[in-house]
């Protein structure tokens, strides 16, 4: 059994694929052929936004972000402690120092009392400027963008949504991708749209900014290419990934409903051995993982042993708490404790899920985990 079922959507959407990678391999406009502009339009309407920006990843998305508002040197990035590393890595790459906070026991997702302590503390010491809010759509769930826009709006902080998670999901009717400031994504081929190799975009309601990212993801560009006027990346999104994603755009909301029937079905299965998903009233989870909590480490270390046994593969997203890297073993802590992060951490563990996951395994991964 696959993890993410890759291949099963690829035969079903196997006709239009072939076609579009063909008449791109034809007409050879393999950088910024006329695919990147259609589905940077697609894209933008299916959010419900006037611009999408596509780019090389969802780092790269962010990168270009933090770029575009000049984050560097002195500024404090807040962002949850439980998170893939690119969701600060790149402010942290330009000079800022990244803040993590804790998550909510419940979602997941940043806690917004952690945040505000965070803010006071970096406030307090002094050292940095408050800066910008990093929410992330953790595993697919929308972050709680009320509370996160109060806060930045309170503190005068960049409110930037990293989507990369996210893309299906929604917020009170509102898709992810579209809150804060501005929003990353990445389509990374396990996403939720995801292409064949790497990609990413940014999402933005304004047209300066639209322009600026267009000029940033192509080396600074001024007038043409060769003529720079700022330090730019780059950052292009391939002509064949964006003609790989067409199709797979057009049929994502059928795959986010069938995303939450078998979630459902898991849940209802699960929900009295494990802790299962918690989706706030509102929101839409795009289900990037479906994730469960063990009793503790030792519990989910048999749980996963047991299911490789049985030939069911398991993933843990993500193993080590942002404070805990290396990489980040200098940056400031303000004392908090991280405790519902580190429980995550060792508790969570992902089983196979795609929109595409057959009745069948559906039914022998859950019975495999109702035997523990
Ligand atoms: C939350 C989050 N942010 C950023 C990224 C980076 O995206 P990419 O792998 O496309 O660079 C990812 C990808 O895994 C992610 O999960």
């Amino acid at each position: 059994m696959e993890f993410i079922d890759l291949g099963a959507q690829y035969c079903a959407l196997k006709e239009e694929i072939d076609r579009n990678i063909r008449q791109v391999l034809e007409e050879t406009d393999f950088i910024m052929g006329k695919q990147v502009a259609e589905f940077e339009d697609r894209l933008a309407e299916y959010l419900g936004i006037p611009y999408a920006v596509g780019c090389s990843s969802g780092t790269d998305a962010l990168q270009l972000i933090y770029m575009a508002y000049g984050i560097g040197e002195g500024d404090a990035v807040f962002c949850p402690d439980m998170t893939f590393v690119a969701s600060v890595e790149p402010a942290f790459m330009l000079g800022a120092e990244p803040v993590f906070c804790d998550i909510d026991s419940r979602t997941y997702n940043i806690s917004t009392d952690s945040l505000e302590r965070q803010i006071k503390a970096v406030m307090a010491q002094g050292k940095r400027k408050p800066k910008a809010i990093v929410a992330v759509d953790f595993i697919g769930n929308p972050a709680d963008y009320d509370a996160l826009g109060r806060i930045a709006k309170q503190y005068d902080l960049l409110l930037i949504e990293d989507a990369a998670q996210g893309i299906g999901a929604s917020y009170k009717g509102k898709k992810c991708g579209t809150f804060g400031d501005i929003a990353a994504t990445s389509f990374f081929p396990s996403k939720p749209l995801g292409c064949y190799g790497d990609g990413g975009a940014v999402l933005t309601e304004s047209a300066e900014m639209r322009d600026l990212l267009r000029s940033l993801r192509v080396h600074g560009k001024g007038s043409s290419k060769y003529d720079n006027i700022r330090v730019g990346m780059n950052a292009r999104l391939d002509t064949i990934q964006a003609a790989v994603m067409l199709p797979k755009l057009a049929c994502l909301d059928n795959e986010i409903m069938r995303r939450q029937e078998i979630a459902a079905r898991y849940n209802e299965a699960l929900k009295d051995k494990f802790e299962i998903p918690f989706i706030q009233e509102g929101s839409v989870s795009s289900y990037a993982q479906y994730a469960l909590l063990a009793e503790n480490a030792g519990q989910r270390d048999e749980i996963r042993a047991k299911l490789q046994e049985k030939g069911i593969p398991t993933i843990v997203y993500y193993p080590n708490p942002m404070h805990n890297m290396k990489v980040f073993a200098h940056c400031f802590t303000g004392g908090e404790s991280f405790e519902n992060t580190i429980s995550y951490a060792d508790r969570t563990f992902s089983v196979p899920f795609s929109a595409y996951l057959t009745s069948e395994d559906q039914e022998r991964i859950i019975d495999t985990l109702r035997m523990m």
